[in-house]
């Protein structure tokens, strides 16, 4: 009898997108009278992406999967998840207002999927089981969030904004998934948002706590189902509420798993999260798409991936970059995302901050100021209208 052998599943293509404006964690530190070096060494963090009055998590999100869309079209499409912790909506998933906006087909089922900033992962995990069983199908995921704390909080400085598509598919050029995975799961009070408020409450220094028992959990479940050891593992992406934490987790991990703790593992994964702040549910993709754009011998090489989400579930993974990776990446357009970002004061900072705020009782127009190809244009009947 012939072996039938499952094709690869995986990554075959991945874009940023971020927000309209940026602000400097320097600005931030003198604003406050603090010595800057907290944020740039104690977080690791330089500027953060701060949303425009019409930008949300939707814009966001149709930002990012709209140049996979102009690469490959809509063909094999007929499944959209879009991960959000931030989501505008408490029935209604933000993907729906995406799926409009994208042109995609109606032959498609779209979903939002919520659990912190996990839900990226659990997205790109339902992706590959939908198309394992069927390789012919295409998965859009779309991660997009809006981190924001409450103003003069701990979190501020590690608040942030961005949004990561890519598209699962068989055969992928950019990064196959091994089958097997480690999760862990504990119920933990370290970060959550109640239905009244519009930020989090949060025990920084418990989900630090956090986060590292998950990653011991999820890596030692890995093991336990014969995941390959840490040092058949080139390269290590984390999830980065700030980047500090990433450097912590590999410290971590390499102590657990009995290598060298090596920062050249960690150190290009790192380098938009760093300009980006927090993306939530995108900050391990962001992660993925730096690593990719700044190391040009990675064909063949395992990746590690952590995915963290408060409250908390979590998931190391690994997958294997494949040789076509260079040429399907967006090194220029990623960079220019980055470097178009309008900066703001710190006063402008914090209107924007309390004008998110608004709801939906009155209706209002919004002014336009976003560049991006899609925008939020305001309130009417209830109903947020997008162009
Ligand atoms: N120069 C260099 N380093 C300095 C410094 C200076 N002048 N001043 C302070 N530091 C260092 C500190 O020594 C500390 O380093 P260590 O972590 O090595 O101890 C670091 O800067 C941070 O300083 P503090 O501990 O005083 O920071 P803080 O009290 O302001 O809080 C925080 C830090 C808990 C991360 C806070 O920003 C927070 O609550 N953030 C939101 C929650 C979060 O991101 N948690 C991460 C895990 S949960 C998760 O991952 C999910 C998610 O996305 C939210």
């Amino acid at each position: 009898m012939s072996e039938v052998h499952a094709p690869a599943v995986g990554i075959h293509d991945l874009a940023l997108a971020t927000t309209h404006h940026v602000l400097t964690h320097e600005a931030l530190a003198a604003a406050k009278g603090i010595d800057p070096g907290k944020y740039r060494v104690g977080l690791g963090q330089d500027e953060f992406s701060v949303a425009a009055p019409d930008e949300d998590t939707v814009t966001l999100a149709a930002a990012a999967a709209l140049p996979l869309l102009e690469r490959s079209g809509t063909d094999g499409i007929r499944t959209l998840l879009l991960a959000t912790e931030s989501g505008i909506d408490q029935a209604k998933s933000a993907g729906v207002f995406v799926h409009r906006l994208l042109g995609l087909p109606s032959a498609v089922r779209v979903v939002e999927l919520k659990q912190a900033c996990y839900a990226g992962t659990a997205a790109l995990q339902l992706a590959l089981g939908i198309v394992a069983r069927d390789p012919a199908q295409k998965v859009l995921v779309i991660a997009s969030d809006i981190a924001r704390y409450d103003l003069d909080s701990a979190g501020e400085p590690t608040q942030g904004a961005a949004a990561v598509a890519f598209l699962v598919t068989a055969d992928p050029a950019i990064l196959a998934i091994d089958p097997v995975s480690g999760v862990h799961s504990a119920d933990v009070g370290d970060f959550w948002r109640p239905n009244d408020r519009s930020t989090p409450v949060v025990d920084g220094k418990l989900s630090i706590r956090a986060y590292l028992d998950a990653l011991g959990g999820a890596w030692r479940d890995h093991q336990a189902r014969g995941g390959v050891p840490l040092a058949e593992v080139s390269r290590f992406l984390y999830h980065q509420p700030f980047t500090r934490m990433a450097e912590k987790a590999h410290k971590h991990l390499a102590g657990l798993g009995g290598i060298a703790y090596d920062p050249a593992q960690i150190a290009s994964g790192l380098v938009y999260n760093r300009r980006l702040g927090n993306g939530y549910t995108a900050s391990l993709y962001a992660g993925l798409a730096a690593l990719l754009d700044h190391e040009d011998d990675l064909a063949g090489q395992r990746v590690g991936l952590f995915s963290y989400g408060s409250g908390a579930v979590s998931e190391f993974f690994t997958g294997v970059v494949q040789p076509g990776y260079r040429e399907r990446r967006r090194v220029a357009e990623h960079a220019a995302a980055l470097d178009a970002r309008v900066p703001v004061d710190v006063a402008t900072y914090r209107a924007l901050h309390a004008s998110a705020e608004r709801g939906s009782a009155e209706d209002y127009e919004l002014p336009r100021v976003t560049r991006a190809p899609f925008r939020f244009a305001g309130v009417t009947a209830r109903t947020r209208r997008y162009e």
